[in-house]
């Protein structure tokens, strides 16, 4: 199947042709943000569940206990229109303060955002991982099962044809904007974990200390998110949304740095790094 399935180009990034015609970006445009809410924003595969785990639990820090509630349902998606929120709470019956992830690009997000004094985070990966995680990602829900072939994939990627696409225009629009907004990358998260905690920490304005940064940082290990079930998606089984062939993966793969070496030629995984510095 192809990776353009319903997909639909509005104002230059590619959307769901669904949420287009349910009025999405009228629901967007109309959104009235308030002054605490905390928006994680990416490109899909690129670190945002990490990062959104991370900001619950520095948000959430007096609740020593951890919470079974999924973490898409604590920090919903704020992309889809209302018709397509079955799954979620409505934002707007949310209490303060909101926690929201989007990828939506910069220039997509409401305007009310930037008025208000929401605090908006971005989190950014290498590209060549970015499109490693994304292509298995596509394999495994059921909304895009695609079947065509890496090399395909890649192509589509680069053309920024993939949902959100294209790449380097979203991170760019972003990082343009890094005095206002935290931005992060998945390799840091990587390096230095605990440094990225308290920056975030610092950001939202929530004291942290050494003791409670520790905890945090245990918390959100790859091992740990892997099989906590609150934050793993494996309620996307259940739910129909993840294809049921175990074979085709899961939604916590492999959490590393450079794993598009076992996928591209060091030649072309260079030419891919050059072409995503080319405008960012
Ligand atoms: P891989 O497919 O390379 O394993 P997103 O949340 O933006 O969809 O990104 C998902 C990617 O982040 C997946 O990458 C996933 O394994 C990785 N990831 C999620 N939590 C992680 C963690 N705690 N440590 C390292 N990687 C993590």
């Amino acid at each position: 199947k192809s990776v353009r399935l319903r997909h639909y180009r509005y104002k230059g990034t590619v959307i769901n042709t669904w949420h287009v015609m349910a009025g999405a970006p009228e629901h967007w445009r109309r959104f009235s943000a308030r002054p605490t809410d905390v928006f994680v924003a990416s490109f899909p595969k690129s670190g945002t569940t990490w990062l959104q785990e991370l900001v619950w639990q520095v948000v959430h820090q007096e609740q020593s206990k951890q919470t079974d509630e999924p973490l898409e349902y604590r920090f919903p998606l704020f992309d889809m229109p209302s018709v397509e929120r079955m799954r979620f709470k409505e934002i707007s019956e949310m209490s303060d303060p909101r926690l929201i992830k989007t990828h939506l690009p910069y220039h997509l997000l409401p305007e009310s955002v930037w008025t208000s004094g929401a605090k908006v985070l971005y989190v950014s990966r290498d590209p060549r991982d970015v499109c490693v995680s994304y292509y298995h990602f596509c394999r495994m829900v059921n909304f895009n099962s695609y079947r065509g072939t890496f090399a395909e994939f890649r192509d589509a990627f680069q053309k920024g044809e993939m949902m959100y696409g294209p790449y380097r225009e979203h991170v760019k629009g972003y990082r343009d904007h890094a005095g206002q907004v935290l931005c992060v990358t998945y390799e840091e998260l990587h390096q230095d974990r605990v440094g990225c905690i308290k920056r975030v920490a610092e950001f939202l304005g929530r004291p942290m200390t050494d003791e409670l940064a520790q905890t945090i940082f245990q918390r959100t290990s790859f091992a740990e998110m892997k099989k906590n079930p609150a934050v793993n998606y494996t309620h996307w089984q259940k739910e129909g949304v993840a294809h049921p062939e175990k074979e085709v993966g899961a939604f916590m793969r492999k959490g590393k740095v450079g794993d598009w070496t076992n996928y591209f030629t060091q030649e072309e995984g260079d030419a891919l790094l050059k072409w995503s510095q080319q405008l960012v």
